[in-house]
């Protein structure tokens, strides 16, 4: 069984309250079930460059002619986009690791997102159906806020835009452990709200662990 790790943090781990969720996450999924296998993706060590019109054409001309061929410039241009799709394809599990920036995903994980939830590499159409070419059977979100968020906040961009993401991919589950309160300067709780997302990380770590065994 493999974990794909998505990563959209440039700060280090003591800064870093998503990324101390995936430590705990990590470090619980790998004590319960040591076979698991992870890929770790960190978008700030290898980041995407932004879609250009060679790799747009490269990605979707082929769904409305299948005759299509690429030019040379063309293949170049979509290369990270296809390797980073075939991890993925070669996954069974997602997780992205990623604070709030601006009420959503911060834009590296956006341009990841454009060029990877792609046709052809990562989905197919079939007529108005999209029909998944992976086998990722549930994702996670780990992230951190400095804010505090009511469940469905209209303001929450980030869980709304990745659930939409990955259902329309075909992902239909995705689990969140969110350290919300994050800015002490506001919330005079935010170590307890991270205490308490800690733990929501390593109970869906568990439950994963459990999930997994019982498949093998
Ligand atoms: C560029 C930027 C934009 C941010 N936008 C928001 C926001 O819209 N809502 C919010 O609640 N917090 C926002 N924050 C605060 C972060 O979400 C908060 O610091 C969180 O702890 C970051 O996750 P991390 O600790 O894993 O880095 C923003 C921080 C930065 C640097």
């Amino acid at each position: 069984m493999k974990v794909v790790h998505v990563c959209a943090n440039p700060k280090p781990i003591e800064e870093s309250a998503s990324k101390q969720l995936a430590a705990a996450f990590f470090e619980t999924l790998t004590e319960k079930n040591p076979e698991v296998e992870i890929d770790n993706i960190d978008l700030y060590n290898e980041p995407p460059p932004f879609l250009s019109a060679q790799a747009l054409r490269a990605l979707y001309y082929p769904s409305v002619d299948p005759g299509y061929q690429p030019t040379e410039e063309e293949r170049r241009a979509c290369e990270y986009a296809v390797q980073q799709a075939s991890r993925i394809r070669d996954g069974d599990v997602l997780v992205f690791t990623t604070p709030m920036w601006n009420f959503s995903l911060p834009g590296i994980v956006k341009a990841w997102i454009d060029q990877v939830f792609s046709p052809g590499i990562l989905f197919q159409f079939e007529g108005i159906t999209v029909k998944p070419l992976h086998s990722i059977g549930r994702a996670f979100l780990l992230a951190a806020s400095g804010g505090v968020y009511k469940e469905d906040d209209p303001r929450d961009a980030l869980t709304r835009q990745l659930r939409a993401l990955l259902e329309f991919v075909g992902i239909p589950e995705l689990s969140v452990a969110w350290a919300d309160g994050q800015n002490p300067a506001i919330y005079g709780d935010s170590d307890q709200r991270r205490e308490l997302a800690l733990e929501a990380a390593r109970e869906l770590a568990e439950e994963l662990a459990e999930t997994l065994a019982a498949r093998t």
